[in-house]
């Protein structure tokens, strides 16, 4: 037997209620929110995600399936949806030239990380993007949006996490006083961090090694080194997300593992997830269109875990729905009609199924009941003879004879359509 590669799934139907509660939630948002699907594509040029993610970044030094094509180019699987919605929307000359532009997307993410519950090597993701203003109200408007959808799906008992990690301008000098603090301690950080120091130091922020988190906790907090302007626009976020109720807790060390934000950063997080806290992410990128070679362009977004989600949901009563009519018959001509009737209930909009091996009905009504039926239509000789159907409704027991002309319209009176 040939088994799946470490780190990814087969999702059957069994999950598919749980999955399907959370993606159409979020399709449901994103139309409120006016915001419109873009399909990118499941692999890039290397680079986008390169430059995209930032050379220093765990994503690109450790994380991507990268492989040449048969040209000698390099590929990468998208381990995200950030830099490749980037890329798409600066090559699109019309979408690019539009004042505002709002952007989802949902499909498969592939990160060659180590595999645990929650964290996949092929993982999905549903994502939004927004472009064209610098506004702090779209900081609010991304998060308020995942805010709608995590609730939407039924997960509740979860946390805001949101910080500023200042502009070009006013980080430099946090980093300076970063590198400040720890210069000297370099003995006592885990290998990574001792690593970090010099190529990303304000990825020291957010080691998750126990020997690094006293050190953590005292380190200078960004906050304090935010310019005029990133002060202010972290300001006007938590303002619009108290007058919206949304509530948020200040984290200073919530600096998130790709280089592309700018000013605002969030994450959703649950203590329910094990290591694997954060079931959403995001923040503000205003210099990375323009690093694609666009016109300087603010944006900001988000994305979020469907896995980690679906696991959030467990538990929960999310039956697989059950078809509407499974049809059981005594074959021959009663599974010629079977048949016929079979399709015609298809075509009237309701599912349907049968059996077409010839068992017993004892058989056939558990069939019924492992599909979830609401109903089963028997058709045996006698009913074959009448040119009846008997309708037995598997949730109540009751039965009743019908002519067989008009058993559509009175499954439709029974399952109320
Ligand atoms: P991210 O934090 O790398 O951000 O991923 C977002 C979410 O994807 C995480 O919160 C988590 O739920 C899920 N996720 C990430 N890695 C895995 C994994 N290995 N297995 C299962 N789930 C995973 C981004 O990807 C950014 N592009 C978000 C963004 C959009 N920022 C601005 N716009």
């Amino acid at each position: 037997m040939i088994s799946r590669p470490p780190g990814i799934e087969d999702i059957f139907p069994d999950r598919i209620g749980r999955r399907n509660r959370v993606l159409g939630a979020a399709r449901e948002v994103f139309r409120l929110y006016n915001f419109r699907e873009i399909v990118i594509p499941v692999m890039e040029f290397t680079d986008v995600f390169v430059r995209g993610l930032g050379t220093e970044t765990d994503i690109v030094t450790k994380e991507m399936f990268t492989f040449e094509d048969r040209g000698g180019r390099s590929l990468t699987l998208r381990p995200e949806g950030t830099a490749s919605v980037v890329r798409a929307y600066v090559e699109n000359g019309e979408y690019n030239r539009l004042s505002a532009c709002k952007l989802f997307y949902a499909g498969p993410m592939f990160r060659a990380e180590r595999p645990q519950k929650g964290r996949l090597r092929q993982f999905n993701q549903f994502g939004a993007e927004f472009f064209g203003s610098g506004d702090p109200y779209y900081d609010h408007e991304v998060i308020a949006m995942m805010d709608d959808i995590a609730r939407r799906s039924g997960i509740a008992g979860f946390t805001l996490l949101i910080n500023s990690i200042g502009c070009p301008e006013c980080r430099p000098s946090f980093i300076t006083e970063l590198k400040r603090y720890y210069a000297g301690k370099a003995d006592i950080l885990c290998k990574d961090c001792a690593g970090r120091l010099d190529r990303n130091p304000l990825r020291l922020l957010d080691c998750k090694q126990e020997s690094c988190q006293p050190l953590k906790k005292n380190a200078p907090r960004i906050t304090d080194f935010l310019c005029e302007g990133c002060r202010a626009h972290h300001a006007a976020v938590k303002g619009y997300l108290a007058a919206a109720g949304i509530a948020y807790t200040e984290d200073h060390l919530l600096v998130r593992g790709l280089d592309y934000y700018t000013r605002t950063t969030f994450e959703f997080v649950t203590d329910r997830l094990g290591g694997q806290n954060a079931f959403a992410a995001g923040g503000r990128y205003d210099n990375l269109v323009a690093e694609f070679g666009g016109k300087p362009t603010p944006a900001v977004g988000f994305a979020a875990g469907v896995e980690r989600m679906e696991l959030l949901l467990e538990g929960a009563d999310l039956p697989d729905a059950g078809i509407d009519v499974f049809i059981a018959h005594t074959g021959g001509p009663a599974l010629e009609r079977a048949a016929a009737l079979c399709r015609a209930l298809r075509e009237a909009g309701f599912s349907a199924d049968l059996d077409p091996e010839t068992k017993g009905f004892k058989a056939q009504f558990k069939k019924a009941d492992r599909e979830g039926a609401a109903l089963a239509l028997v058709i045996g000789g006698d009913e074959v003879a009448a040119g009846t159907c008997t309708v037995k409704d598997l949730k109540s027991g009751g039965q009743e004879t019908v002519p067989a002309a008009s058993v559509i319209d009175h499954v439709r009176g029974r399952l109320k359509r």
